[in-house]
């Protein structure tokens, strides 16, 4: 089974259970909240305010962009999620499709959100999802993504509950981010609670 459809078949069975877990859950974490309002007010700076959440899951946080002033629409490769965000967002536009091939045209956003999204791409498949962001992204465009990171040199599979997942060292995303065309400005690594065994990485971006 190809990685995307094991982590769609993943997703499709824990939509709810997801969305209770997560989808009220940025109210506790001031991290990615403020993070992602960082990223907002600068696609908002940009005059092009239009903005894809790719991964989007559940919808909230294509939400709290639309919140935020942007013209925020969701991307998802699992049909419940965007079922689920369908329903739960109705009047924002939810679409399945996959990361390595988005229905937008080159060029045509202001901002790109992946939060978390990533997560679940092998190592050696994360450039083509990169190329494909920077493809959608308007020169000087933003990129905030969400991962796992890890301290060492290498990134680290680990099992994830719903599929098999990677935490990366941050510098060496830092570089697959610049190799695609996105020159990073701002990072922030945090501790959630160190017995976890990783940290959580933001990394905002800016297309060359
Ligand atoms: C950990 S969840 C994050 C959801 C949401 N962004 C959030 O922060 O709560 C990962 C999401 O990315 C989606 N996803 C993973 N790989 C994808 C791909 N290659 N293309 C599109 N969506 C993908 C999954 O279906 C899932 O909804």
């Amino acid at each position: 089974m190809e990685h995307q459809d094991r982590t769609r078949a993943g997703y499709d069975g824990v939509v709810e259970l997801y969305a209770s877990l997560f989808a009220g859950r940025l109210e506790e974490q001031p991290f990615s909240r403020n993070m992602i309002g960082t990223f907002a007010e600068l696609v908002r700076g940009s005059g092009n305010l239009r903005a894809a959440d790719v991964g989007c899951g559940p919808g909230h946080l294509t939400a709290m962009l639309h919140e935020l002033g942007l013209d925020a629409f969701g991307l998802d490769l699992s049909p419940a999620m965007v079922d689920h965000a369908r329903r739960a967002h109705p009047k924002l536009r939810f679409d399945e499709a996959r990361m390595e091939d988005l229905p937008v045209e080159d060029g045509a956003l202001g901002g790109v959100l992946a939060h978390y999204s990533m997560i679940h791409t092998p190592p050696e498949h994360l450039p083509a999802l990169l190329a494909e962001q920077a493809r959608v992204v308007a020169p000087e465009g933003l990129l905030l993504t969400s991962f796992f990171a890890t301290d060492g040199p290498e990134p680290v599979r680990f099992d994830h509950k719903v599929a098999p997942a990677y935490s990366w060292p941050v510098d060496l995303f830092v570089r697959q981010l610049a190799d695609a065309g996105f020159a990073t400005f701002a990072r922030l690594i945090h501790d959630p609670a160190s017995g976890r065994g990783f940290l959580d990485a933001h990394v905002l971006a800016r297309r060359a």
